[in-house]
């Protein structure tokens, strides 16, 4: 399926289901804590915090992004880049666990004559933060999923924030088993190139301040509402179901690799030194 095409699919979802489609934010964003917006729910960021209202009670976008803390990984691996479409879809104060989940489990699992992205069911995992019994038990009720692929796990993978203070909530992520050729069974916390991750759904419920690392900040209180964030790796998707070996040559990304081939006369695919370098050029060349 080409990226446009599950982009499409991913805001129709959303659209149908009444939330507002909003665009893309520019990279550069007026928050004073960012160099770049990393994540989808930036340009709501005051919504979540109750310092301005909604225009609407529900919202989805695909947002633009850049995160940085991989940049030496870009190119050497088959999944690490800096820029990337993070699509989203949120609720300011709306539904909250039970509807993200159901939302989320539609759209993934859903046939593609369905206008669903058609992964199947039984290569579906998540993960819940350690004390969620909520987030399993709907797991279990809303996608009938078995005990054994609701993983938990502790602040560190399971809860999001933005870094510094702010909005955060407990995150329940979801995984797509690419299969045993990729590694060793037993999910996403024993492997996680073989479970890739493509959603993180975040349950937005806290403000928090005094940040000292990912699993260490204090709690401020509730926020106003319970809301939601989420956000799908849309090149991951794309990667996934166009069956490509490197997030590099899926059809969006892949042009750029071709051109920079023709400028530069050399080929892609014959050198590993040579073929780290176009790929760092089609990550870099894509936030410009
Ligand atoms: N804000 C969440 C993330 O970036 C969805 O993973």
């Amino acid at each position: 399926m080409l990226t446009a095409e599950i982009r499409r699919r991913f805001l129709a979802h959303f659209e149908n289901a009444g939330h507002a489609v909003v665009p893309s934010a520019p990279l550069l964003f007026d928050d004073p804590n960012l160099l770049f917006v990393n994540a989808g729910m930036v340009p709501f960021k005051p919504y979540f915090l109750g310092q301005e209202t909604p225009p609407w009670p529900t919202a989805t976008s695909v947002q633009k992004c850049v995160r940085t803390q991989d940049i030496e990984e870009v190119g050497k691996t088959t999944r690490h880049g800096t820029f990337f479409q993070m699509n989203g879809n949120f609720s300011f104060g709306d539904y909250f666990k039970a509807g993200a989940i159901t939302h989320a489990w539609d759209l993934i699992t859903s046939s593609v004559d369905d206008g669903g992205l058609g992964f199947d069911p039984d290569s579906i995992w998540v993960t819940v933060l350690h004390s969620d019994d909520e987030a399993r038990s709907l797991w279990k009720e809303i996608a009938g999923l078995p005990d054994e692929r609701i993983q938990s796990r502790g602040l560190l993978d399971n809860y999001w924030h933005m870094g510094v203070a702010g909005p955060g909530g407990p995150a329940s992520e979801i995984y797509v088993d690419r299969g045993p050729e990729f590694g060793p069974d037993g999910g996403p916390v024993v492997d996680e190139d073989r479970f890739l991750e493509i959603w993180n759904l975040v349950f937005m419920q806290e403000e928090i301040t005094n940040v000292r690392a990912k699993d260490q900040f204090d709690v401020l209180g509730d926020l106003p509402n319970k809301n939601i964030d989420t956000g799908m790796g849309l090149e991951r998707v794309a990667y996934l179901l166009q069956g490509k070996g490197n997030l590099y040559e899926i059809d969006e990304v892949y042009p750029v690799i071709e051109r920079a081939s023709e400028i530069s006369g050399r080929t892609y695919g014959k050198d590993h030194t040579d073929d780290v370098r176009f790929r760092v050029v089609a990550d870099h060349v894509r936030s410009g």
